[in-house]
């Protein structure tokens, strides 16, 4: 029987099998392929998986996070393994060793040579602007594959991006991670070369397209589903209305209290806890000497919001923080002026960007704004 997997004369066939299968990986120094959270044949497996997604911070652009580190480090679009790159600019590069993954397209409304479906380019007998693009993005791939135990091992070596020219292509726009809103980790972080080994283990996946193009109003909203390695996009999601509780448990309590909030291990009382019950906290003492966004039951978060609102409303920026003595966090009827939208839009005077290490969308932001416009109500 096909499925007695323990039946060792069938091995040679299963393995024969599933190399032909697009997505399985079958190089063995590579290692394991996780794909989402589960090894092919659907054994649960831990560490990054080739399917989570990253964003590019300053439109929105989906790319399974491997894709993003490679396509961004090897020469995205431009250097050394980017087929438009000629020249110098390939730094030595043989000619065709092309490892561009660049999306085909990125949405009929922008491109309208994009307006048709992806598997009418199947069988190459399309030759459409976007079925050539489609096949130099599947042509690269393999060129990825057929690579992958060179690419892994340069990489782990330091010698790929090599020296100066990689330092030159390295790209420098941070991609956010769907899995934990932090940043997609360098290629020179040994976290940031488990990506790219799990991604090559499992044959270099790639978002080809996507249905509606990025923008910074749908930055960071998920790809709903990606189906034929196309990232449907939903909208902006659902965003919190501009009134405090909404905006404390649809941003602050999602993404802030982690560090503005003490550790924590109850499990949360409130019905209306978007995080299945866990209380964040504890995760930077820094933080939360100088912005405490909890409250007082340590059981049940439902007044946290209100009890919170006073340390952020009128409140000026506290003494172990960097900004202590040079302004307020919300000050009502002034977004511009406050401090925590300064932080949230990266253009604070001072102390970091908040989220610290990662970032949260422009359409969340306007909503806060929203809020300090209508006066910043304790509603
Ligand atoms: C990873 C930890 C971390 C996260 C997550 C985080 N912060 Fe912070 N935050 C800090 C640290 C550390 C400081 C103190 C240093 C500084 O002012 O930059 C700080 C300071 C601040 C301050 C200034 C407080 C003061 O009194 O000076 C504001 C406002 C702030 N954060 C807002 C936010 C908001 C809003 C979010 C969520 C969108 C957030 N933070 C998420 C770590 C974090």
């Amino acid at each position: 029987m096909l499925g007695d997997r323990s039946d060792p004369s069938l091995i040679p066939f299963l393995v024969a099998a599933l190399c032909v299968s697009s997505l399985i990986g079958c190089k063995r120094d590579l290692g394991e392929c996780n794909l989402d959270g589960q090894t092919p044949d659907g054994r649960p497996i831990e560490g990054p998986a080739a399917f989570d997604i990253a964003y590019r911070e300053t439109d929105g652009l989906p790319m399974y996070e491997g894709q993003a580190i490679v396509q961004s480090t090897c020469g995205d679009g431009a250097f050394c393994h980017a087929p438009a790159a000629v020249g110098d600019d390939r730094f030595g590069t043989p000619s065709g060793l092309n490892f561009d993954v660049d999306l085909a397209c990125i949405g009929a409304s922008q491109d309208s040579t994009c307006a048709q479906p992806i598997d009418s380019c199947e069988g190459g007998q399309n030759r459409t602007p976007y079925c050539e693009r489609l096949r130099g993005l599947q042509n690269n791939q393999n060129q990825v594959r057929n690579w992958a135990e060179g690419m892994i091992k340069e990489i782990r070596s330091g010698t790929m991006p090599p020296g100066a020219a990689g330092r030159s292509v390295r790209n420098t726009i941070p991609w956010v991670r769907k899995s934990d809103g932090g940043q997609l980790p360098s290629i020179d972080s040994s976290e940031g070369q488990e990506i790219v080994r799990n991604w090559l283990a499992c044959q270099a996946p790639a978002i080809a397209r996507t249905e509606t193009p990025p923008s910074a109003a749908l930055e960071l909203e998920p790809c709903q589903s990606v189906d034929d390695e196309i990232c449907v996009y939903s909208g902006p999601g659902d965003l919190p209305d501009p009134n405090w509780s909404d905006i404390y448990f649809g941003i602050m309590f999602t993404d802030c209290v982690i560090c503005h909030g003490p550790s924590n291990d109850n499990t949360d009382q409130n019905p209306n806890n978007p995080l299945d019950g866990n209380i964040p906290g504890g995760a930077s003492p820094a933080a939360l000497a100088a912005l405490n966004l909890s409250g007082v039951d340590t059981a049940d978060t439902t007044n946290w919001p209100a009890e919170s609102w006073s340390a952020v409303v009128d409140a000026l920026a506290a003494d172990p923080g960097d900004c202590a003595g040079q302004g307020t966090l919300v000050i009502p009827f002034d977004p511009d002026g406050s401090i925590m939208i300064q932080k949230m839009r990266n253009v604070q005077t001072c102390g970091d960007r908040m989220p610290l290490g990662g970032s949260i969308s422009e359409a969340r932001i306007q909503v806060v704004e929203e809020w300090i416009n209508q006066g910043a109500l304790n509603n």
